[in-house]
């Protein structure tokens, strides 16, 4: 942040927790989409990442799929900070299990504030109780045992407390006081990016100052490009993209990586005096690790 950060943006929530403990499903139901019956075996293969709107306020928080940690872990080694906020989503049957603790580890080196839901409360077998008990073996407090974590009791199945999740959320953002310029250049970080076959390089991109457009010539990692479209979280083409906003860029020359900051340039030769730097230096690193 500097001082010309003035406005107020919409946090960034990334979604983490043990396999299988609802994470994908949650964040179906804030969204009213179904992206888990599209996924193959119910597995989170990338991360998506989309914006919800809270009925209740009309305020939006942007949200982060993890696949695992992988992807955080990733990130946050290259520096990259993207997150404001963690939601641990914790299966209450199930419990805490190892990606859990591995979640709360990343949270707390990360210094990202943690709000608990506790999913799956639908179940005959759900012990919320037992949860908040095991968490604080992991140095997890929650209010009712005297700490500051927040927690909630959902069902992503049921749709249970969802608004009441999104309120909580809402009310650490205002805690945060995230603050943001979307006059300038773009700032954001990629999230993931691909080859696809008929699109060519993708990348997802959070915006986080600035306004992205169509138009721009960008930079990430090594790679630079034209933006030729870009694509919101609906799948609708969209002519720019400002603070907090996921979207999919289109006209990089090559994928850049996961982690790697976006910066819009002045011009081509810019971008290219940028990019031909770090890929000499990436190919001295790559040869480096070879060797060594
Ligand atoms: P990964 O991305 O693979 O780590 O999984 P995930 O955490 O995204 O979990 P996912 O949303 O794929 O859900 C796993 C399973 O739990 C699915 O079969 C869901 O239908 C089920 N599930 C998720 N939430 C609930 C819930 O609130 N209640 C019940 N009964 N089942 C749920
Ligand atoms: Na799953
Ligand atoms: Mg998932």
């Amino acid at each position: 942040d500097d001082s010309t950060d003035t406005e107020t943006r919409s946090p960034v929530v990334t979604v983490m927790g043990h396999v299988d403990h609802g994470k994908t499903s949650l964040l179906d139901a804030l969204r009213h989409a179904n992206v888990v019956s599209g996924e193959a075996g119910g597995i989170t293969q990338h991360i998506g990442a989309y914006q919800v709107t809270s009925p209740e306020t009309g305020k939006k928080i942007t949200f982060i799929d993890t696949p695992g940690h992988a992807a955080f872990t990733a990130m946050r080694a290259r520096g990259a900070k993207v997150t404001d906020i963690v939601v641990l989503v914790v299966a209450a049957d199930d419990g805490v299990m190892p990606q859990t603790v591995e979640a709360i580890n990343h949270a707390k080196a990360a210094g990202v504030p943690i709000i608990v839901a506790i999913n799956k409360i639908d179940k005959p077998d759900a012990k919320p109780e037992r949860v908040r008990t095991e968490l604080l073996q992991h140095e997890v407090q929650v209010e009712s045992f005297g700490g500051e974590v927040v927690d909630v009791e959902v069902s992503a199945k049921n749709k249970t407390n969802l608004d009441k999740l999104l309120e909580m959320i809402a009310l650490q953002a205002e805690i945060l006081d995230l603050k943001t310029n979307s006059e300038r250049p773009a700032e954001g970080t990629v999230i993931e990016a691909k080859l696809d076959r008929g699109r060519g390089p993708v990348a997802t991109v959070l915006v986080q100052r600035g306004t992205l457009r169509v138009g721009d010539i960008i930079v990430a990692g090594a790679e630079m490009g034209r933006v030729r479209a870009l694509i919101s979280d609906q799948g609708e083409t969209v002519q720019e993209a400002g603070p907090s906003v996921p979207v999919e860029v289109l006209g990089f020359n090559g994928p850049p990586e996961a982690g790697d900051r976006l910066a819009v340039v002045e011009n081509e030769a810019r971008a290219r005096q940028v990019t031909s730097y770090r890929a000499h230096q990436k190919r001295e690193n790559a040869a480096a690790s070879i060797s060594g």
